[in-house]
């Protein structure tokens, strides 16, 4: 048994999720994180809301709500919507919390400390009427570019040109509308990464079983154009983590808050103190997770998260960890996601495109989300969702793969030998040959899933369904009843005691649709089979049984052209 620490992106604050978020991290995490326990492994499972920055002043701003209101409000939005679709963290956090604040700090103070961090003046635009400097987005004016009167300090929505805020035309805050702008000089601090390049070239060469995007990435940004910039990590922001030097103020810094990408990836150490905190347990059981100085050593840490935070995690965090000269744990494994895209474009939290989590379990319970979505997960290239093909995976692997055979196996046995496991007959050839193949085929899933390689474990997972489906048409109870019963009642017992397999190592990906077979098969016998024999011997003849209800139902047409029409728009 050994320890494993995973870690899922932190959702940003801002709004409900879409499918394409869930699928580039806390959803593939779930799915090791699952997989990791059932295998023995001692797992810790941590996630959070990512809470800072100017997306959750907006989002506040937009809902009419104080920013810490809304992003408590949203916390517990978030957090019901995870445990919808059965994401089992061991804690779900807050990049707001004291211990992050706390944490966000103590890192800013070591790498003062340690000559890592540089202040640096910088010209911003000031609103006297507002009272606080402007970040870009915050700046509103006529594109220079297209004429549109609402362009953004950053970017003009209208005809997409990067800007900066001194481009835009008639400029005003967006926050009071006040005209009243001056740019005056500003004090912020930034990471010097640039120091810390060699060590961060020497740790990625080191990580030679990395996927290939995620070393791409990081790449690119150590060695492209000047190489690895330093980053500036304040804001003049209200809403965030005070700059200050551990416990200390920080001359020149009043008013200022760390920079989102600096204390979100914190949280992931920050998060662990909160489930220390919530359990009644001490600084050091959550210690030996996070310092290899208190056991932390013997952790192996895999984080999961979309290519476009790569660069935070490969770099930045890295950076933090590093050069707070601390022995913090460092990640030992990045899994990386594409994206996926709806319908024939991108999904879209902005413009309320696609399919977000709430609609999504208002429609169908998670197992359908979560078989799909993994079973098509972006790893190699961007996956495309569509309702047609949404609807044919659901129909074929689960409700006429599994489902079926659940259905007729239980159905089956019910009429002829009642709702017990059969006695009688020996394993049949039919049998033995479907144990060696299961056999083989549950370590080609193993291999998989230990890989973290989401596609080719649900491949191998629908071919072990598919093999149980084979088995049976080639068996034919049905028939051999009426000759040799003792065969039938042989094959029927090697069937039933399938469900209960398939129920223990379809559960990473189908939590619900398992516990409901491994409650109509009456047990809790839930060990991970070493050897198909053994595994499909546990429960015995005369073991009680119920035929469960309709598995997975098909989607209709109907409901699929529903569906299609409801979401094609934008939410609003
Ligand atoms: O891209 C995002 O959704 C970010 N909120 C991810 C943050 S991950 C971590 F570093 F906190
Ligand atoms: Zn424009």
């Amino acid at each position: 048994m050994s320890r494993i620490l995973i870690t899922s992106a932190l959702p940003y604050i801002n709004g409900i999720k879409h499918l394409g978020n869930l699928v580039g991290s806390q959803l593939p995490a779930d799915l090791y994180a699952r997989y990791c326990r059932a295998r023995g492994h001692e797992v810790l499972f941590l996630c959070a809301t990512d809470e800072h920055g100017t997306p959750a002043e907006l989002a506040a701003a937009k809902a009419a709500m104080p920013v810490d209101a809304y992003c408590a409000q949203m916390h517990r939005t978030q957090a019901k919507l995870a445990a919808g679709f059965r994401l089992s963290f061991d804690h779900f956090g807050r990049s707001s919390s004291p211990q992050n604040h706390r944490l966000t700090q103590y890192f800013a103070g070591r790498l003062a400390e340690n000559g890592f961090i540089s202040e640096v003046s910088e010209k911003m635009v000031y609103s006297p009427a507002d009272g606080r400097f402007l970040p870009d987005r915050y700046i509103e004016g006529t594109c220079p570019n297209c004429g549109y009167d609402k362009a953004r300090g950053d970017q003009c929505e209208n005809c997409t040109k990067q800007l900066d805020p001194t481009d835009l035309l008639e400029p005003r805050s967006a926050i009071s509308g006040s005209t009243d702008l001056e740019v005056r000089e500003t004090k912020h601090l930034y990471l010097r990464q640039s120091e810390l390049k060699d060590e961060l070239d020497a740790w990625i060469d080191s990580k030679s079983d990395w996927p290939v995007l995620t070393t791409s990435i990081a790449k690119k940004w150590l060695h492209d154009g000047d190489g690895l910039q330093d980053r500036g990590i304040t804001r003049d922001l209200n809403w965030g983590i005070a700059v200050r030097k551990g416990e200390e103020d920080w001359p020149g810094m009043e008013g200022k808050v760390f920079y989102v990408w600096f204390d979100a990836p914190i949280e992931y150490i920050a998060c662990a103190a909160e489930w220390a905190e919530a359990q009644g347990k001490d600084e050091e059981d959550w210690w030996r997770w996070w310092r290899t100085d208190a056991g932390a050593g013997d952790v192996r840490y895999v984080q999961f998260m979309g290519k476009d935070n790569v660069p935070f995690h490969t770099l930045s965090f890295p950076s933090t960890l590093i050069g707070s000269r601390d022995p913090w744990k460092l990640v030992d494994y990045i899994k990386s996601f594409n994206y996926l895209n709806y319908d024939g474009g991108q999904f879209s939290t902005s413009q309320g495109r696609g399919i977000f989590q709430d609609q999504a379990l208002d429609i169908l319970p998670a197992d359908y989300w979560r078989w799909w979505l993994l079973s098509n997960a972006p790893e190699t290239s961007d996956s495309e969702f569509t309702w047609e093909k949404f609807q044919a995976g659901v129909n074929k692997d689960l409700a006429d793969v599994l489902g079926n055979f659940v259905s007729r196996v239980t159905k089956f046995c019910r009429s002829k030998f009642g709702e017990e496991i059969p006695a009688g007959g020996e394993v049949t050839p039919e049998g033995a040959k479907l144990i060696a193949d299961l056999d083989a085929r549950l370590a080609a899933y193993n291999g998989h899933m230990e890989a973290i390689e989401v596609r080719k474990a649900a491949a191998e997972l629908r071919a072990i369904w598919v093999a149980g489906n084979e088995f049976l048409q080639t068996a034919a109870p049905w028939t051999s009843f009426k000759t040799d019963p003792e065969r039938a009642a042989a094959d029927v017992r090697l069937a039933l005691n399938l469900i209960r397999v398939y129920a223990v190592i379809s559960a990473p990906f189908i939590p619900d649709a398992s516990a409901k077979l491994l409650e109509s098969m009456q047990t809790d016998v839930t060990d991970w089979p070493e050897s198909m024999g053994p595994a499909l011997e546990v429960l015995a003849p005369g073991h009680g049984f119920a035929v469960p209800d309709t598995l997975f139902a098909k989607i209709t047409d109907e409901q699929r052209e529903e569906w299609e029409s409801s979401y094609a728009g934008t939410r609003g």
